[in-house]
């Protein structure tokens, strides 16, 4: 079977947040098990695609409307990542170094994507399934169905998975003539709220959608900026998998960007240790438990709740803990984040994207704090877990899903209800007692380690929604 992935991120070519984890692993996964399993991206100006070979395997022309565009689909040629990596080129608008955020973002995304549904037909590339990731392969589905000029894939199944339901890919309908030879009697199954939506356009049109986890496919019929009804309506399409992570890149036992190596059997030196260097770093106190938070300063990561959550803590606690913030986001949130350092030594923020010191921190912390109103899934509570790191989350999603309360039966977490400061304050606290158990504490860190969230159970379940996919098409 020949699964073709359009994401926009992919690590360790181009990644934002968890989508690039995902990308980067689960077609991976997918070819232990027999799928060819292949991911076409956008490119990207950076690291990767300067330090990689990267051949050409076909180079056309296609349009946004009255604007012609040249297009090279390129091939990183070693399959270095353990699946075939497409970049889509095109000049002056995907050839560039950031992944999101330009004011031409709309013509890159639908370049984009056009190029590749182009590639598909022209070069006549043999594909089983096409599976697009949040809205910026969106109009994918819509495109191979509705569109006359690719007319050859109208019968290949799609699967959408939604990582993030906040972002839809809005287009005024000024837009419309950019979809090469649209089905004009067709624009109901783009539109949403009076514009073109991507994301709900690839919810009406694709054969099976699928979240990153159980409950957040429950919460989008209640919490979906705007396209509730939508999932109401289009819920037998949609089933939950849980993402996994991918141990190949989050291992202490094997990481080579932390201090220390360890293992379960090792998790109190190695802890200790990695520890030691974090605090050493950022000028703080290593004989207290170290809380963190790592991630994009954003509302819907509880993240301007943090300073609050933060002062009231260090304030109610005193002298008793330390802690350390990275991420980026927000400017006002940065700003409150950096402040607070004025005010406390036991506090330090980075602010900024730093791969290798998130490593750092989950081998180091002893605590990760996840006070997210929002999330899908989150990967962050899974490194934690692979690391020893006891995560303290709001009960929603995927936190919800993968992490059980300290006081459950084989509990390993720490869960809180309310994205408020006095709930987050209040985990903390639960947190301080147990980090003075340390025989509990230990205890939970090692049987957290032994749990297994990586990709093999979620891969095979992709896999079974793909066969009954191909099945229902008759194709294989
Ligand atoms: P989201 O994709 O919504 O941002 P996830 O929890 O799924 O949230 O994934 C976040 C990923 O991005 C994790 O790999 C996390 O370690 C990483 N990350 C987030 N912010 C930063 C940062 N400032 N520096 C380094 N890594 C970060
Ligand atoms: C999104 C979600 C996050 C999820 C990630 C990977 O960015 O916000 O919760 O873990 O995608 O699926």
């Amino acid at each position: 079977m020949n699964v073709l992935h359009l994401s926009a991120e992919c690590y360790p070519v181009a990644k934002a947040g968890g989508l690039g984890d995902v990308v980067g692993a689960l077609p991976k996964y997918q070819k232990q098990e027999g799928v060819q399993a292949s991911v076409v991206m956008p490119f990207y100006n950076r690291k990767f695609t300067q330090e990689h070979h990267l051949i050409n395997v076909f180079s056309s022309s296609s349009n946004l409307g009255q604007r012609v565009f040249d297009y090279e689909i390129l091939k990183e040629e070693k399959d270095v990542l353990g699946f075939e990596l497409y970049l889509v080129k095109i000049p002056s608008l995907l050839d560039r170094e950031e992944i999101y955020c330009y004011p031409d973002e709309i013509e890159q995304f639908v370049a984009y994507q056009i190029a590749v549904v182009d590639w598909l037909v022209k070069a006549n590339i043999q594909v089983d399934l096409v599976h697009c990731h949040d809205h910026h392969a969106g109009l994918v589905p819509f495109l191979m169905q509705h569109s006359s000029r690719f007319n050859a894939l109208k019968d290949i199944p799609t699967v959408l998975t939604i990582h993030n339901g906040q972002y839809q890919g809005w287009l005024g309908w000024d837009k419309f003539y950019y979809l090469p030879d649209a089905d004009t009697s067709k624009t109901g199954l783009l539109d949403w709220g009076g514009c073109i939506n991507s994301l709900a356009a690839a919810v009406k049109c694709c054969w099976a959608y699928t979240t990153v986890s159980p409950s957040y496919l429950a919460e989008l019929k209640h919490q979906a900026n705007g396209l509730e009804f939508l999932f109401e309506l289009e819920q037998q399409k949609g089933i939950g998998i849980l993402n996994g992570i991918d141990p190949a890149v989050w291992n202490p036992a094997k990481d080579k960007m932390i201090a220390k190596t360890y293992t379960a059997a090792s998790v109190v030196q190695g802890k200790a240790f990695n520890k030691a260097e974090i605090c050493r770093a950022f000028g703080l106190d290593e004989t207290k438990p170290l809380f963190t938070f790592i991630g994009r300063l954003v509302l819907e990561k509880g993240a301007d709740k943090l300073a609050d959550a933060i002062r009231d803590s260090l304030k109610a606690f005193d002298g008793q803990i330390s802690v350390l913030v990275l991420g980026s986001g927000e400017k006002y949130i940065e700003q409150q984040l950096v402040d607070l350092k004025e005010e406390f030594k036991d506090y330090n923020v980075y602010i900024g994207y730093n791969e290798e010191l998130s490593h750092q921190i989950y081998a180091g912390a002893d605590f990760i704090l996840m006070p997210s109103r929002v999330e899908p899934c989150g990967l962050n509570q899974l490194y934690a877990l692979k690391y020893g790191t006891v995560a303290i989350v709001r009960a929603t999603g995927g936190l919800k899903d993968s992490i059980i309360d300290i006081d459950d039966t084989d509990g390993y977490g720490i869960r809180f209800d309310n994205c408020e400061v006095s709930d987050i304050v209040k985990a903390i606290e639960r947190a301080i007692y147990l980090y003075q158990d340390n025989k509990k504490l230990t205890q939970i860190r090692k049987s957290m380690m032994s749990l297994d969230f990586s990709w093999n159970k979620s891969a095979q379940q992709y896999i079974h929604l793909y066969n009954s996919l191909i099945l229902q098409n008759g194709t294989i």
